[in-house]
């Protein structure tokens, strides 16, 4: 099956070699190829160039994108998007003057999806998750990060991360698991966080890699939840196993978890809306991407991560949703790169570039998503007709996306 798609207005992230990340002052830069066509053969790109161009144009499927722009679809590196029911009551109680810690500390955050999902069985689980996956897809994610951390027993945890398997292989979106053991204290162990973690590293690690249940491992390194050392232990613990570290850090305070994660080589460092000069430098010549958060930051009303500061030292960002029941009830990527614009004075180049090829990096796919390159996977958006690619950003909260291609095939 062959698609060609013809007179792209612009033709959005094209690469011809292949470039895992960007950084820096290379984020600024979205090469394009205006006036354009692109070949995809099955699941694969595997031509594209300018109309001009003089290229036999036939396949068995042809589309006329006129006025419209065509681009990666979305990598989203970071998302909680398996969880059961909602928190909208403490949505509400926020409003009313409690803040996120408050709601935690009498027992919900967290522990209150805990307590949800220890009640909702595996078929009820993956059924209201999936629904929230097609959406996504819909709105143009291609690839998808996806976290434990609300189970926070043996059996809730293997239930969620079995979720995320199935998920894995009946949707045709490229799926992550990270396992987030170490979310939040339980309860019942509020007097022996000890206990906890030798159940997280002892137990439940065990048997996630034993089943092969998970790509990378998380810990909400933060004050109430989980410290410094706690963090090393569980990265560590992960890194025995294989499970490179993807971790919370910096949500809320700043107190050297980023220098942590790159010193076990942490693939990427996520939230950072507290960052300060140590964590720039930490990450200065690493292998570790940060990752920001933005529409965690808009729900909660806490500090947006400093894109400027990061960018400005040369180190590359990605940007991802955080979509979870708690911090942030929304996956919309599109959203996410409006407010990057709009609240980090990202310009839209860098965000497209921090939400398609360092995303994919941010998952260790970057040689296969979240570019226009020969032989990576058909995973594309194709707009609305719209004036320029500053419009996506620009005229936010709108859908601007006429139709995603997933695996080369139109969903
Ligand atoms: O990334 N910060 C930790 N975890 C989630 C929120 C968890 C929740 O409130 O359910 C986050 O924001
Ligand atoms: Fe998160």
């Amino acid at each position: 099956m062959s698609i060609l798609i013809i007179n792209i207005k612009e033709l959005l992230q094209v690469r011809e070699s292949n470039v895992l990340k960007v950084s820096g002052s290379e984020m600024k830069v979205l090469p394009t190829i205006k006036n354009a066509y692109l070949l995809i053969e099955d699941d694969t790109i595997v031509d594209y160039g300018s109309m001009t161009d003089n290229i036999e144009f036939r396949a068995d499927t042809i589309i006329d994108a006129k006025g419209k722009m065509v681009l990666p679809a979305w990598c989203d590196s970071h998302t909680h998007i398996v969880y059961a029911g909602h928190r909208e009551q403490e949505f509400v109680d926020r409003i009313n003057g409690l803040s996120y810690e408050e709601i935690a500390n009498r027992g919900g955050g967290i522990l209150n999806s805990a307590a949800t999902l220890n009640d909702t069985s595996e078929t009820e689980l993956y059924n209201q998750s999936i629904k929230r996956v097609k959406e996504v897809m819909k709105l143009g994610t291609g690839a998808l990060e996806i976290k434990s951390g609300y189970g926070l027993t043996m059996e809730a945890e293997l239930k969620m991360l079995r979720v995320i398997k199935r998920i894995k292989q009946k949707f045709p979106i490229k799926i992550k698991a990270t396992f987030l053991g170490a979310h939040a204290l339980p309860y019942i162990y509020k007097d022996n966080k000890e206990d906890y973690l030798n159940l997280v590293i002892n137990e439940i690690l065990p048997r996630v890699a034993k089943e092969k249940l998970a790509d990378y491992i998380d810990v909400f390194c933060e004050k109430g939840y989980f410290s410094l050392d706690d963090t090393e232990r569980i990265i560590k613990a992960g890194k025995a196993y294989g499970l490179r570290a993807k971790i919370h850090v910096n949500q809320f305070n700043a107190f050297g978890g980023v220098a942590l994660g790159v010193k076990y080589d942490a693939l990427s460092v996520d939230h950072l809306e507290e960052l300060n000069d140590e964590d720039i430098t930490a990450l200065k010549g690493s292998n570790t991407i940060p990752v920001a958060l933005p529409s965690c930051s808009y729900f909660l009303s806490i500090p947006y991560t400093p894109a400027r500061k990061l960018i400005d030292a040369g180190l590359p960002l990605a940007l991802a949703t955080d979509y979870n029941p708690g911090s942030t009830p929304s996956g919309n990527m599109n959203f996410v790169i409006s407010t990057a614009c709009i609240k980090m004075k990202m310009t839209p180049e860098e965000a497209i570039n921090a939400a398609t090829i360092n995303g994919a990096y941010a998952m260790e796919i970057s040689n296969m998503y979240g570019s226009i390159t020969r032989g990576k996977k058909a995973n594309l958006i194709i707009t609305k007709p719209i004036s320029s690619y500053n419009f996506l950003p620009y005229a936010f909260g709108d859908n601007h996306i006429d139709s995603v291609l997933i695996n080369g095939e139109i969903i």
